[in-house]
C-alpha cells in the first residue's frame, strides 16, 4: 500500500472511534488508510493539515432545496454549495418540491435533474401519502432514502408543494405507515397536529392577532406532543420505523425517550435553530424567524439538550429551508415557514456545544455517524476508516467567528437568522470522494461533482443514474 492518490497529513482524525493523530491516505476516492508513519508511502498529492482537525463528511438527513420548480428560492447549485462550504458531503432532499416526488416515475426525474446541479452527493425522500400508497415499495426500489408524511396540512398557498405527503386524519395515517412499514425505510413525520393548529390559528386570527408570537401560540408545545404520541403508537402497531424531524418540545423527547426504552423502532432529529434561539427570536426578528415548528421556551431547550445527553435525540440536521428575502418580510400570518442553515450548522452547533460540554466527536457522531447509520449508509459514509468514501472535512476548531450572512452561498442568504451569531470551527476543505469540492476563500467544484446515492432497498441495477 505504499502508493495513493493522496495523503492528508498530520491531521487529528476525528472517527466514529475516537480522536487520533494519523495521516490519512486516499486512493481511488476512498479510504485507503490512518497510519502514524506514512514515510514509505509516495502518494500523487499531499495535504499538510498540521493543527487541523479532519471530520467524515458531515450529512445533512433533512434539507428542501427547492429544486425543481421553486429554484427562485434555491437550486441544487447553490443549496449543495452551501453544503460543501459547511463541510457536508451528502445531503437528503425532502420530496417537496414541484412536482412533488409521489411516484417512481416522478422520484427518477427529480436524480437526473438535480444530478446535474449537485456538488455533493444527495439522497432523496419520497413523499408518502395515502393517494400514493402504491408507489411506495416502488420509490423504495427506484432508491428512495426514506419516505416522508407531514401530520398538517399546508401553509397558505403551497399545497403544490404538498399535495400527497399530508395526512391529517388518524386512520389514513396508520394506512400510510403501514404501507411505509412495508418497504423497510425510515419514516420521517413532520408531527404537528392539524385540528389543534387549524382551531388555535382561526381564533387567533378572528382576535386579531398579527405580532409575531401569534405564530408560536398557534401552534403549541401540544400541537407537537399529540402528533408526536400518535406516531409511536402507530409504530408499535405497525412497525414502521418512525423517525421524528425537528423535534422543538420538552414533552416530544419525553414521549421518545419512553418509546425508545420500550424498543420501538424509533428515532428523532432536531436542528440548531431549536437549540439557540426562544420565542423571543420571533419578537425581535418577526416573520425572518418564523419556521414549522415554531422556536419554544427556555424549559424546551434545555429538554432538548439533556435529549442529547443522554441520546433520546439521534441527529442534528439544518432543515434548510429557503425562501426570499421578498417572501419573509410578509407578516406573521402570510410569510411562508422555514429557515436556510446547511451552512451554518456545524460552527453554529459547535459554539453552543462548548458552552454544554459536547465535544466534537459527540458532534459527528451527530451530524454523521448516527445520520448514515438511521439511514442505512453506513457502509460507505459517516466515518473515516478504511474502505469508506472520502469524504472528509478539515477543519480549525480553534477558529472562532461571527456568522455573516454575506458570506454565506444559499440564494436566501439575506434571510439568514444565524447572522450575527458566535461561531466555533472554520472549514478549510471539504473532499468528496476524495476530490476538493470547497477551498475556504471560496473555490468550488463543479456542477455535477455529487452522485445520487440510493437508499438500502435499492434494487441496484434500476437505480444507477
Ligand atoms: C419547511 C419548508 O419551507 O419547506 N418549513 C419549515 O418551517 N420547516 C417545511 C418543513 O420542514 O416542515
Ligand atoms: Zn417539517
Ligand atoms: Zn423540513
Amino acid at each position: 500500500m505504499s502508493n495513493c492518490d493522496l495523503l492528508i497529513r498530520n491531521c487529528r482524525v476525528v472517527s466514529a472511534s475516537g480522536i487520533t493523530e494519523r495521516d490519512v491516505a486516499i486512493d481511488r476516492g476512498r479510504i485507503l488508510a490512518l497510519t502514524s508513519d506514512s514515510s514509505s508511502m509516495s502518494p500523487t498529492a499531499k495535504i499538510d493539515a498540521k493543527g487541523m482537525a479532519l471530520l467524515p463528511g458531515l450529512i445533512d438527513s433533512h434539507v428542501h432545496f427547492r429544486d425543481p420548480g421553486m429554484v427562485y428560492k434555491e437550486d441544487f447549485l447553490s443549496g449543495s454549495r452551501g453544503a460543501a462550504a459547511g463541510g457536508t458531503t451528502t445531503v437528503f432532499d425532502m420530496p417537496t418540491t414541484v412536482p412533488i416526488v409521489t411516484s417512481a416515475e416522478l422520484f427518477r426525474e427529480k436524480v437526473s435533474i438535480v444530478g446535474r446541479r449537485s456538488l455533493v452527493d444527495f439522497g432523496l425522500y419520497g413523499a408518502a401519502g395515502v393517494r400514493n400508497v402504491g408507489e411506495i415499495g416502488k420509490m423504495a426500489r427506484e432508491g428512495a432514502i426514506a419516505f416522508k408524511t407531514y401530520t398538517v396540512a399546508p401553509p397558505g398557498d403551497r399545497t403544490k408543494e404538498y399535495e400527497g405527503a399530508f395526512v391529517t386524519e388518524a386512520g389514513q395515517l396508520l394506512q400510510v405507515m403501514e404501507a411505509v412499514a412495508g418497504s423497510g425505510l425510515p419514516h420521517c413525520i413532520h408531527a404537528e397536529d392539524d385540528s389543534v393548529v387549524g382551531y388555535l390559528s382561526g381564533r387567533l386570527k378572528s382576535e386579531g392577532r398579527m405580532d409575531p408570537l401569534a405564530h408560536h401560540d398557534s401552534r403549541p408545545n401540544a400541537a407537537e406532543a399529540v402528533s408526536v404520541y400518535q406516531s409511536i403508537a402507530f409504530s408499535r402497531a405497525t412497525g414502521a420505523r418512525v423517525h421524528v424531524v425537528h423535534v422543538s418540545t420538552k414533552e416530544a423527547v419525553d414521549v421518545i425517550r419512553a418509546a425508545k426504552a420500550e424498543g420501538l423502532p424509533v428515532t428523532c432529529e432536531t436542528c440548531p435553530h431549536y437549540l439557540v434561539f426562544t420565542k423571543q427570536a420571533l419578537e425581535k426578528m418577526g416573520s425572518r424567524a418564523k419556521y414549522n415548528p415554531p422556536a419554544r421556551s427556555e424549559d424546551d431547550v434545555e429538554a432538548l439538550w439533556r435529549g442529547i445527553a443522554d441520546g433520546t435525540i439521534d441527529i442534528v440536521v439544518s432543515d434548510h429551508a429557503p425562501h426570499t428575502e421578498e417572501e419573509k418580510r410578509m407578516d406573521i400570518w402570510g410569510a411562508p415557514p422555514g429557515t436556510p442553515g446547511v451552512e451554518t450548522r456545524l460552527p453554529v452547533f459547535l459554539a453552543a456545544a462548548e458552552r454544554r460540554g459536547l465535544g466534537v466527536q459527540g458532534t459527528v457522531r451527530l451530524m454523521s455517524t448516527k445520520v448514515a447509520e438511521i439511514f442505512g449508509v453506513d457502509g460507505r459514509k459517516g466515518d473515516i476508516r478504511p474502505g469508506m468514501d472520502a469524504d472528509v472535512a478539515l477543519v480549525d476548531l480553534k477558529a472562532r467567528w461571527k456568522v455573516r450572512k454575506e458570506d454565506l452561498q444559499t440564494a436566501a442568504k439575506g434571510t439568514s437568522i444565524f447572522d450575527g451569531m458566535e461561531a466555533v470551527g472554520r472549514v478549510e476543505l471539504t473532499l468528496l470522494r476524495g476530490v476538493v469540492i470547497y477551498e475556504s476563500g471560496g473555490a468550488f467544484a463543479g456542477p455535477g461533482t455529487g452522485e445520487f446515492i440510493p437508499g438500502p432497498k435499492a434494487v441496484r441495477s434500476s437505480s444507477s443514474p
